[in-house]
């Protein structure tokens, strides 16, 4: 096989890892309905439970209950933002909450999240029973510098503040970078859904 052809189908195989990126959260309506361009890079996302994100597929409310480790390409002299999203609130079908904010961790000096700054306290998936699959989205944006957020801090036992939110303009409000990095995965209610419910303060719905 000549050097020309290996270098041919090497670059075939590149940008078919990369367009597959793309098209998982094109087909998933990720792209445009939340963010303009899907990011380069998948996040490697994993829940204490050992599940992980992989771009789509589906997981249980039950696997995903805990804060997951988040790992991706990250220079450790710059800052990153985490953002987790579900823009099917209270259904993808009729989302009119869209976007419900999980998590914000802002100011991460590389990929230590436990060293950011907490925005909104992680909440687990709570997706309501009856109203089908959800997409839930990280992204990783890039910081040009620390910064000095202008937001509410919401704790993880009440649900106030969290409806409502945009992704897409809070990366503009800050002049975020990216997303550079991320990951999703669908899922429906289950049995721990009213858990994470009880912990919001909100009637089971
Ligand atoms: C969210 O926005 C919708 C209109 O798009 C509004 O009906 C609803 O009350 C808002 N919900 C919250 C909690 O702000
Ligand atoms: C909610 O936040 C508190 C205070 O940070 C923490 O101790 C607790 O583990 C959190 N609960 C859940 C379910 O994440």
């Amino acid at each position: 096989m000549s050097v020309t052809l290996l270098v041919f189908l090497c670059g075939l195989l590149i940008e078919s890892c990369i367009a597959g990126n793309e098209n998982a959260m094109v087909k998933e309506q990720i792209v445009p309905e939340i963010v303009d361009t899907a990011p380069n890079e998948v996040a490697e996302i994993t829940y204490p439970s050992g599940a992980k994100a992989n771009m789509g597929k589906i997981l249980t409310p039950t696997q995903v209950s805990g804060q997951p480790t988040i790992k991706w390409n990250s220079d450790p002299n710059s800052f990153y933002t985490i953002v987790m999203v579900d823009p099917d609130a209270p259904s993808r079908a009729n989302p009119f909450m869209r976007e419900w904010n999980h998590w914000i961790v802002g100011n991460v000096p590389g990929d230590d999240i436990s060293k950011g700054e907490v925005l909104t306290a992680f909440v687990s998936s709570g997706p309501p029973k009856d109203s089908g699959l959800h997409r839930y989205v990280i992204f990783i944006y890039k910081q040009d510098k620390e910064l000095s957020f202008d937001e509410p801090r919401l704790p993880n036992n009440s649900a106030d503040q969290r409806a409502n939110f945009s992704v897409r303009n809070f990366a503009k409000k800050y002049n975020l970078e990216g997303p550079i990095a991320g990951n999703f995965y669908l899922a429906e209610w289950d049995s721990h859904v009213p858990i994470v419910h009880k912990q919001l303060g909100i009637d089971n719905i």
